[in-house]
């Protein structure tokens, strides 16, 4: 790799893979640190801050954007992008990059793992070898994806992919996403409640933000009904957690697969203390791998920037208005 003219300075608010790994790709990282470390540097060093890499689970928003007045993009690690306050950005004419496709079939693998695991009940029957149970009687038949039609919730290109695995095992599959998808020959539900209706279990794989918040409430969990499963690898933000646990206490559906929650990482302790709940710590991406080509998608896309290439892969267009996005009938999911 060639060094650029310049050495940016990018400052870094997590601990990514490959960023800091690199020390002749030309930029010259800040962090990650804690609060107090990263309030000094910002103190001294912010104005000539031209960069920022950072993950799904930080905030940007317009307070640190004050303090670092020369940022030209944001690099961020993963493909949700809610934790970016867009409209700061757009005031400051800041280019925004995610890491789309080289998760995609990670994301997907985890979906479906959960979903079976989640109706098979998989960690229960792990949990009932090992505690001995099993030396009593055996463990209690669960229900069946045979038979169930599963409906994608955001038919970008994760749910694209779980609705691949889904056809290869088998298991019929309908979707929502704001307008139908060219090209798309799955049935289409124009609401996630009308979808709820229609099949057995729910995988949520739309992007979070202020158009999905809630999106899965006590209506929509009454629609999908008894025997219901809902299964969560997007944001948390997606459901009403508490709508959700009174949902699976009264029986109005059966279980829940959840990977992500609205305060990572903290879970509901309602929803914790289930049985009929499989809960995981934001896996969809976690392989070595997976992680490894975001990080490298991450200095990629800082490096043509400062070179002047562009971005590699920028948050899509969509996505700075999805009011508009919506009536076009683009596409704004994962
Ligand atoms: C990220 C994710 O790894 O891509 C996303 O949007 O949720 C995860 O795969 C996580 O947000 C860390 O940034």
């Amino acid at each position: 790799m060639t060094l650029l003219e310049s050495c940016p300075d990018i400052l870094v608010l997590a601990r990514l893979p490959v960023i800091n790994e690199e020390p002749d790709c030309g930029l010259r990282f800040h962090g990650p640190w804690d609060r107090a470390r990263r309030n000094e540097f910002l103190d001294s060093h912010g104005a000539r801050v031209r960069g920022i890499a950072t993950s799904g689970k930080v905030p940007v928003d317009a307070a640190l954007l004050d303090r670092v007045p020369q940022v030209e993009i944001i690099a961020s690690f993963g493909v949700g992008y809610d934790q970016i306050d867009l409209t700061a950005v757009k005031a400051r004419r800041i280019t925004v990059t995610n890491t789309p496709d080289v998760l995609t079939e990670e994301v997907a693998d985890l979906a479906l793992g959960l979903l079976i695991a989640t109706v098979r009940r998989i960690p229960q029957a792990d949990r009932f070898v090992r505690d001995g149970s099993w030396t009593a009687g055996p463990f209690p038949l669960s229900q069946s994806l045979r038979g169930r039609t599963v409906g994608i919730v955001g038919l970008g290109r994760i749910g694209r992919a779980v609705a691949r695995r889904l056809e290869a095992a088998r298991i019929a599959v309908a979707y929502y996403a704001p307008h139908r998808r060219p090209g798309v020959s799955l049935p289409y539900y124009p609401s996630a409640g009308e979808l709820a209706a229609a099949v057995g279990a729910l995988v949520l794989c739309a992007p979070g933000g202020d158009a999905t918040r809630g999106m899965i409430d006590a209506a929509v969990l009454a629609a999908l009904g008894p025997g219901g499963v809902i299964v969560n690898v997007s944001r948390g933000s997606l459901v009403d957690e508490a709508a959700l646990t009174d949902a699976l206490e009264r029986g109005i559906i059966a279980a829940a697969g959840l990977d992500v929650f609205a305060d990572e990482p903290h879970v509901p302790p309602g929803l914790a203390a289930r049985d009929d709940v499989v809960l995981l710590p934001h896996l969809g991406s976690a392989t070595v791998p997976t992680r490894a080509a975001m990080g490298r998608l991450v200095l990629d896309n800082l490096v043509s920037w400062f070179r002047g290439a562009g971005p590699l892969t920028p948050i899509p267009e969509t996505a700075w208005n999805p009011a508009v996005a919506s009536a076009a009938g683009e596409a704004v999911h994962q």
